[in-house]
């Protein structure tokens, strides 16, 4: 456990020592789970959403793109069901006056428990050494079994209790575990209650006049309103799916763990539009498509899992996390989610508006079904920079602070480097970085040793360095230093373009799907 606290605490720190995330309005103290994207950062978030819109709309030729805006019609979450249901179940300490999700207060006591199950594997594992069978052990040893059926009774019991809005069991069920306020030990709680996480802002100039609107809570409803506009004029034929990546806000209670849950993110998402009957069949394609675009980038399989939802939401037939392997733990990273014809009949109904396909072939018209592909941009990016920072002891008994992101994503291909600050050498590295610009993100860098710029490049990311010696000048090479390896090759100019673009090219990268 200290050991995951200290690896975030690194994450955080590098996230801001090397320009990759800022807190929000910092010099105010900052705003609290809101963050800004730095100089790095910005360019690593876009690749990520590039490299997601290049799998889903550029290699799908019945996927297309929206960008809906964030203010929309305040019908519309009437209709999606936010304004009613939307909510978190809320918790007050009355010694404290500190407001906690209850269901988070549950589900951290049992994440206590499940620490206990881990510390009994990890003594068990280094009893047996390599005759252990962790399945085995998990499902066989008393202790163990023990720890997750109580685990299984309470979130059961929990889960049960919030769908039927039994708000006064989740309070009994907090006293019954005797759960404390972390902050202080106080267990004088209030009673539970729901909590809407829409923001609220208005439209209009007079406040007699001005109309309610909600900040979006997720991108998914721009796409449902538009759905017959973009099917007939992109003349779309089901199966087809629309894509839309940008900003939404919830006004979440628990906002902690960094830019795991904020209040301001952004989400990718793709809803593909299905004929009815069919959908479990595309649900199961789509969690495994968007699994091996997960594993296209190489973070290592062990680091992923799907959690399978055995609660669903109202307007849900299936639906599924995979879940991630960040510092604090597995966490949901992406949701697919089977969503029926809820969206759309309940658009119909609110809007009086048809929103049916006419199928030709089957020659009738029907609402399609909906399979929901949804991915926090931010959650992403925390992935991949967390999973990414690395420390390294290194050959000279010395050890690197290495971001190996994976290069696709990396905000800088190359740092050109010229040995030193004269003999010509700085204006030949000039020339090289004015002809790599155009294809890649460089960065120049002539200040320092150049190996001490090497350990400035392995901490940002930078997956190559080219270094501009006095050999340049006679025979128009260069080394090039690999970020993972370390090594180092000598190449001439002219292969440079090359053998970055063997390294970078988003092709690559995808078709390890
Ligand atoms: N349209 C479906 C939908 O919004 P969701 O599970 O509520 O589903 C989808 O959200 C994804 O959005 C999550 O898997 C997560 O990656 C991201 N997400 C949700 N709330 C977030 C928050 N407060 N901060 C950052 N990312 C969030």
């Amino acid at each position: 456990m200290a050991n995951q606290e200290d690896q975030f605490k690194k994450v955080l720190s590098h996230a801001k020592e090397y320009g990759y995330v800022f807190q929000s309005s910092e010099i105010y103290d900052g705003l609290s789970a809101v963050y800004d994207y730095a100089q790095n950062g910005v360019e690593l978030k876009k690749n990520i959403r590039d490299y997601w819109w290049k799998a889903m709309v550029q290699m799908h030729e019945n996927i297309v793109g929206i960008d809906a805006s964030i203010l929309m019609h305040p019908t519309t979450w009437k209709a999606s069901g936010h304004v009613d249901a939307f909510n978190d179940p809320l918790i007050d300490n009355k010694d404290s006056k500190k407001r906690y999700r209850a269901d988070v207060l549950i589900e951290d006591y049992c994440a206590k428990i499940e620490a206990k199950i881990n510390k009994e594997v990890d003594k068990a594992a280094k009893r047996f050494g390599e005759a252990f069978n962790k399945e085995e052990f998990l499902a066989t040893n008393g202790r163990v079994v023990g720890y997750q059926e109580k685990i299984n009774t309470i979130l059961s019991r929990m889960g049960a209790s919030l769908e039927k809005e039994d708000l006064p069991d989740v309070k009994a069920l907090i006293e019954e575990l005797e759960i404390a306020d972390p902050l202080t030990g106080s267990r004088n709680w209030t009673e539970v209650k729901q909590f809407n996480l829409m923001f609220g802002t208005k439209l209009g100039a007079s406040a007699e006049t001005a109309m309610d609107l909600y900040l979006r809570p997720e991108t998914a409803q721009g796409i449902f309103v538009n759905f017959l506009n973009v099917q007939k004029t992109g003349r779309m034929k089901i199966p087809f799916g629309i894509a839309q990546t940008g900003k939404a806000f919830r006004n979440e209670i628990v906002a902690r763990q960094f830019i795991f849950r904020m209040r301001e993110f952004e989400q990718m998402e793709m809803q593909f539009f299905v004929k009815p009957g069919t959908q479990k069949e595309w649900y199961d394609q789509w969690k495994a498509t968007r699994l091996k675009w997960h594993l296209s980038l190489g973070m290592g399989a062990e680091n992923y899992r799907f959690h399978d939802h055995d609660k669903l939401a109202h307007y849900a037939d299936a639906a599924a996390d995979i879940e991630f392997k960040f510092p604090f733990g597995f966490k949901e990273l992406e949701g697919i989610h089977s969503r029926t014809d809820f969206d759309l009949k309940a658009h119909e109904e609110f809007s009086g508006k048809k929103l049916q396909y006419f199928d030709h072939e089957d020659n009738k018209s029907y609402t399609p079904y909906v399979v929901e592909t949804s991915i926090g941009l931010d959650r992403m990016f925390l992935a991949v920079f967390s999973n990414s920072l690395q420390e390294e002891a290194i050959e000279n008994g010395t050890s690197r602070t290495v971001l190996k992101l994976p290069a696709i994503l990396a905000p800088y291909k190359a740092a050109i480097l010229p040995l030193v600050k004269k003999d010509g050498l700085p204006e030949v590295a000039r020339k090289i970085m004015d002809d790599l610009k155009w294809d890649f993100n460089v960065f120049y860098d002539e200040k320092d040793a150049v190996g001490k710029r090497y350990r400035r490049q392995d901490a940002a990311g930078t997956p190559f360095c080219i270094t501009v010696d006095h050999q340049t000048l006679e025979d128009k090479s260069v080394t090039i230093r690999h970020r993972d390896t370390m090594e180092q090759k000598r190449v001439k100019i002219t292969e440079l373009k090359e053998l970055i673009h063997a390294e970078v090219a988003v092709k690559n990268w995808l078709q390890r799907m």
